[in-house]
């Protein structure tokens, strides 16, 4: 099987933790004999192109982060200048996001589904998975820690052309964190997370706090 993948984060290639997790998701596809051809949204000097492979290919993957609860903006200006397929090619969705507890991918997931119908593709389902904001800010061995599970759902992909395995479905982990683990996932943000988010900012140039409020209404 050969896939069209485009990674649909506005971020930079380099950047783009999406980037990172096809890394990894690629490997187990080519672990199945499957070939891939990899575009970036972000990069708009590549949109000819992908529309050319997007009219071509019969297996097209889109992977995308969770921008505000549902698809970016850049992905979505993207796909308004492609010409619906006619049902020969097969749409699927890897929908990656920071917070971990899949309920909040689930309206974005129905979008994708529904995107695919429109865009005049079949739909090969939405491999669904969260907790993915610290992939840019790991090396090494804990960046393979959370990109290195994706091996694993290449290789289905690589196999099967869809998400439709029950494993792709396990994936996703708990639908809703227990109370327990809310409330110290709360405290954590209020105390340890802060505190590394504050660092990272001030390392990134940024000279406001973070609870800056500019546009607050006084
Ligand atoms: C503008 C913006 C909005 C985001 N919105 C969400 C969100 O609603 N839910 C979530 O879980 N993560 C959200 N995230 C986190 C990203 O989904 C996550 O960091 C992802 O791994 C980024 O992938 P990328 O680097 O390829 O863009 C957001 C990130 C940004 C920059």
């Amino acid at each position: 099987m050969h896939a069209l993948i485009i990674n649909g984060s506005p971020r930079v290639k380099k950047y783009s933790n999406t980037d990172k997790i096809l890394l990894k998701f690629t490997e187990g596809m080519a672990g199945s004999g499957s070939t891939f051809e990899q575009y970036e949204i972000s990069d708009r000097l590549q949109w000819e192109k992908i529309r050319q492979a997007f009219s071509e290919s019969e297996n097209i993957l889109i992977a995308l982060p969770l921008y505000v609860e549902n698809i970016p903006g850049l992905l979505l200006e993207f796909l308004s200048t492609v010409e619906p397929r006619n049902g020969e090619a097969k749409m699927s969705f890897l929908l990656q996001s920071g917070f971990a507890e899949g309920c909040q991918l689930r309206c974005g997931e129905a979008y994708l589904e529904k995107l695919a119908g429109r865009l005049g593709c079949s739909y090969g389902g939405t491999l669904v998975k969260g907790d993915n904001f610290s992939i840019r800010l790991f090396e090494g061995e804990q960046r393979e820690k959370v990109t290195g599970r994706y091996t694993a759902m290449g290789r289905i992909y690589g196999r099967d052309g869809n998400f439709s395995d029950p494993a792709c479905k396990a994936f996703t982990g708990p639908e809703v964190f227990p109370l327990p683990i809310r409330l110290l996932v709360g405290l954590m943000m209020k105390t340890l997370a802060k505190k590394g988010f504050d660092k990272a900012a001030k390392e990134w140039g940024c000279e406001r706090p973070l609870s800056d409020r500019p546009y607050a209404v006084r």
